[in-house]
């Protein structure tokens, strides 16, 4: 692990105030620091870009101007996304997401300026068209693409919209480029579907190339005339073709200051190798093989609903990091036959078991498995009840020196589809395993049976899983569970090299 990642490390080992007071100042510091950053840029472009500024107030003006520029860009970002993020379902769009969109939003500007002044003067490029026709090769379906893959295609929409404005703006476009970079933007978002490698990702731009290229063509030749239409399907192609590698070279950079985890880093996240897995894995083996069960439950349950299968496996590889410290006091571990809870009260099994909760998403953060799979680990058993307890604090209860709710999770309860599948893929696995020698119509009454209390307690009140969803993922976790629970034909002793039992 790197220097740099230590030190964030330390900084999530903090206590939670710490923890908070030092997100915001992190944020408070990308804030300030990409608004200078873009207060300069704007600055240094300021003769161009506002071209009486010289005149009334001398040299001062291009200063107060680009301030003011920057201003009022960033609020049309924020009322745009602002906007969108109160009133559109899917855009939940948090202060880092805003951030990021902003920030993305105004590289581009700066790179379609780029583009046209700098690309268009290079001797070996500048004789290729006029300089207004480079406008095809503003980067937008690689930002889209990056958008799409890091929030969702809801949001990369709503970017491609606020971007392509601001572009065409920066290059002084008009109908033929504002069309375009609105094409090429929504053909890219919409090509990075389930980006779960690097092939992929250059395939979605390969796959946008002909869409820019035919675009610029039609745009070219309707607003002006025939002489550059070859060079602008030329760009075109080209912007289309370079969309993957410039999102390949955004995505690491976005992913690490921002806290995101895409689904290329997932599948990084995804192999056994990951310094978390092989603790878990040395030293709770239980609890290490009953999350590699959950993850092969929850991917064929997020498959037939269409839910995201990488970050289900994934974040259920990791959902019960929390138990490393205390392995002996999770069932899957206990292989002694002792059980150690026999020797505790009701109270201090609860407060042991409810811990691994809190302890994950601690270990989770320091690790920057990134807020997706951390959120999934916070939510995977919602406030549903301790039920194996619950037994033996009933004589508490009674006396009312407990109560009920003291055995419930403390939450939150799944907010996606993920979180429920993971969480009914944890409860079904665990309950299944219970069970000896299960038969096909056993495994399939349970997984209903906890399907059904999940629902009917609420836990999936607040994800977006309708009735036929449920049993979609009810009937492919049985499915999968059958599969892991039928016992194999004995073979015979004299087949392992035993001495072979007398007839
Ligand atoms: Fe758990
Ligand atoms: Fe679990």
């Amino acid at each position: 692990m790197s220097g740099s990642k230590d030190g964030t490390r330390d900084n999530l080992l903090a206590p939670n105030g710490s923890r908070r007071t030092f997100r915001y100042a992190r944020l408070l510091v990308l804030t300030v620091g990409s608004s200078a950053i873009f207060a300069i840029l704007f600055y240094l472009w300021g003769r161009e870009l506002m071209p009486r500024s010289a005149g009334r107030w001398g040299e001062l003006f291009p200063f107060v101007g680009a301030v003011a520029l920057t201003l009022a860009v960033s609020l049309f970002l924020k009322e745009w996304f602002g906007f969108a993020g109160r009133e559109v379902r899917k855009v939940r769009l948090a202060a880092r997401d805003f951030l990021f969109l902003c920030s993305l939003a105004l590289l581009l500007f700066f790179c379609a300026k780029a583009v046209l002044e700098v690309v268009a003067e290079v001797p070996a490029l500048g004789g290729v068209a006029a300089p207004r026709v480079y406008a095809y090769l503003i980067p937008i379906p690689a930002f889209a693409i990056v958008a799409r893959v890091l929030i969702n295609s809801e949001t990369s929409i709503l970017f491609t919209v606020a971007a392509s404005v601001l572009s065409a703006a920066a290059v002084a476009g008009h109908w033929p480029e504002l069309l375009f970079l609105l094409l090429a933007g929504t053909a890219g978002a919409s090509r990075a579907g389930r980006i779960a490698d690097r092939y992929a990702m250059l395939l979605a731009g390969v796959q946008t190339a002909p869409v820019c290229a035919i675009a610029a063509m039609a745009l070219e030749y309707a607003f002006h005339g025939s002489g550059e239409v070859g060079s602008a399907a030329l760009l075109g192609a080209l912007n289309g073709l370079l969309a993957g590698p410039v999102a390949l070279a955004v995505l690491p950079v976005a992913e690490y200051a921002f806290g995101y985890a895409s689904d290329i880093r997932l599948m990084e996240l995804g192999s056994t190798s990951h310094p978390l897995l092989s603790r878990l894995m040395v030293f709770a083996p239980g609890t290490f093989h009953h999350s590699v069960v959950v993850g092969t439950l929850a991917e064929a349950g997020a498959h037939a609903i269409g839910a995201n299968p990488v970050l289900c496996r994934v974040a259920a590889l990791y959902h019960d990091v929390g138990k490393i410290g205390k392995p002996q006091y999770f069932s899957e571990n206990q292989t002694g036959g002792e059980n150690i809870h026999d020797q505790l009260t009701p109270g201090l099994s609860r407060t042991v078991i409810l811990s691994h909760v809190k302890e994950g998403v601690r270990m989770a953060r320091a690790a920057g498995l990134g807020d997706r799979v951390v959120e999934i680990l916070e939510q995977h058993h919602g406030t549903s009840l301790l039920y194996c307890f619950l037994d033996k604090a009933k004589p508490m209860i009674r006396d009312r020196k407990a109560s009920e709710e003291m055995f419930r999770y403390p939450g939150p309860r799944p907010r996606t589809r993920e979180a429920a599948i993971v969480m009914l893929a944890d409860a079904t696995e665990a309950t299944v395993r219970s069970l000896r020698n299960p038969s096909a119509r056993e495994v399939e009454e349970t997984v209903t049976g906890i399907v059904n209390r999940a629902y009917l307690d609420g836990q999936l009140d607040e994800c977006e899983m309708t009735l036929r969803d449920l049993h979609a993922v009810g009937g492919a976790i049985t499915h999968v569970l059958i599969a892991i629970a039928h016992r194999r034909v004995d073979y015979p002793a004299s087949g392992m090299g035993l001495p072979a039992e007398d007839p």
